[in-house]
């Protein structure tokens, strides 16, 4: 099995030739298009392709990230930087050792933790550097992925289980480190077309027994971000407006402390750079990506890349500061990745190298290294990060 990142675009498979679902995940994803053919026609006949989305991978029970489905690692559909090992949690708490030192006391909020799986790496290494926050909030739109957190810190790190508290909504004042890590990426989008006529919206309709694209008026919002931009009849791509109404928000709670949100994407020139003429939109089943979002609903991962000038400016006009942005490697690197591999001891062959192989995947150019970034917010934090002393690209956004 291809254990590719998330973002893996080098292969787009046609659908036809994507392994064929079980009985029972055909049953699933029957059930889910039914949920949305009802919302379809009790809209008139086409909804917004955000709240497709939002149906495929959020609906209670059924969705993506809603439903029982494995999703991570190798026995699911794709591999994020926690999953590959501890290394970036380990990494990561590094970072959260320097702001938490800076702050004299504050706790730790990740938003969108998945498996649980850097909760429990990171709360074990910042036990590790002796410095343990009180409480680790969790915020999660999934009832079954914080059943199967718990089960990780639980399997993982027993004895810090009591740390954890699962949020039901973002707290109105926090103090500490927001963290999220591929988590942007998984909000709902909003997809457009330009054409000769004009910057169009694209919907999701019922018909002939499958989900296909409507065309609609955009949105004010929409054309207001779009046409400056004068891209050619033809150019498809996203807008994720709902990445920046959750960043504002985290802002807003954000009393004093900083956010780390690390995600794949570009600034906005890169973004819709004009020879992106499809966009960034990808879905992954079972290792393999592709770039059809309206079949195997609810099976598959449905992801955008994340505009990361539109997010720094979320994150400022709440009245944050931005305190750096850089790739994956180079925060990794600035954050201590380069002492951690030193203490690896090169006689344990298995071990050594395992974390060369991590590594490698979370560094290099090719893989993690370059296209995942690292963006910082801060409140009240003075001191430059650890994170960004190696680079900082906050310029380019
Ligand atoms: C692509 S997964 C990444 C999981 C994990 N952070 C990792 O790196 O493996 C996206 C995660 O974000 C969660 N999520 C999506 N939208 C959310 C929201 N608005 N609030 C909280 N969690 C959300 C999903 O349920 C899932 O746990």
């Amino acid at each position: 099995m291809n254990s590719s990142p998330h973002n893996d675009q080098t292969a787009v498979p046609d659908t036809r030739t994507l392994p064929p679902p079980s009985a029972e995940e055909q049953a699933h994803s029957e059930r889910l298009a039914r949920r949305v053919r009802e919302e379809v026609a009790q809209a008139g006949g086409a909804i917004p392709f955000s709240r497709f989305m939002e149906l495929a991978l959020y609906a209670p029970g059924l969705g993506y990230y809603a439903a029982g489905k494995h999703k991570f690692g190798d026995a699911g559909d794709f591999i994020t930087a926690p999953e590959l090992g501890s290394v970036f949690a380990r990494c990561l708490a590094r970072q959260c050792r320097q702001i938490l030192q800076a702050l004299a006391d504050g706790e730790i909020l990740e938003a969108g933790a998945g498996s649980g799986a850097l909760a429990a790496d990171l709360l074990l290494e910042l036990e590790a550097l002796g410095r343990l926050p009180e409480r680790y909030l969790i915020l999660e739109l999934s009832n079954e992925l914080r059943d199967r957190q718990a089960q990780t810190l639980r399997r993982k790190a027993p004895h810090l289980l009591k740390r954890a508290r699962w949020l039901d909504a973002m707290p109105a004042d926090f103090r500490g480190v927001i963290l999220a890590n591929e988590l942007l990426d998984a909000m709902p989008v909003e997809r457009f077309k330009v054409t000769d006529s004009g910057v169009r919206q694209l919907y999701v309709a019922w018909e002939n027994d499958r989900f296909v694209w409507r065309e609609k008026p955009a949105e004010d919002r929409i054309r207001a971000r779009i046409e400056p931009l004068a891209l050619s009849p033809g150019y498809t791509s996203e807008i994720n407006f709902m990445a920046e109404a959750w960043t504002r928000s985290a802002a807003d709670a954000l009393k004093h402390g900083a956010m780390l949100l690390v995600d794949y994407g570009f600034p906005r020139a890169e973004y819709y750079h004009p020879q992106r003429t499809g966009g960034t939109l990808m879905c992954h089943y079972r290792h393999r990506a592709h770039d059809d979002p309206l079949v195997l609903v609810g099976l598959q991962d449905i992801t955008a890349h994340v505009d990361f000038s539109a997010i720094a400016a979320a994150g400022t006009d709440a009245g944050l500061h931005l305190l750096g942005y850089a790739s994956q490697a180079a925060f990794l690197i600035g954050s201590g990745l380069e002492p951690l591999m030193a203490s690896s001891d090169p006689e344990d062959a298995r071990a050594h190298l395992a974390l060369t192989q991590q590594v490698k995947k979370l560094t290099s150019p090719h893989e993690m290294g370059e296209l995942y970034k690292v963006i910082a917010f801060g409140r009240g934090v003075e001191e430059p990060l650890l994170g960004f002393s190696i680079q900082d690209r906050r310029g380019r956004l």
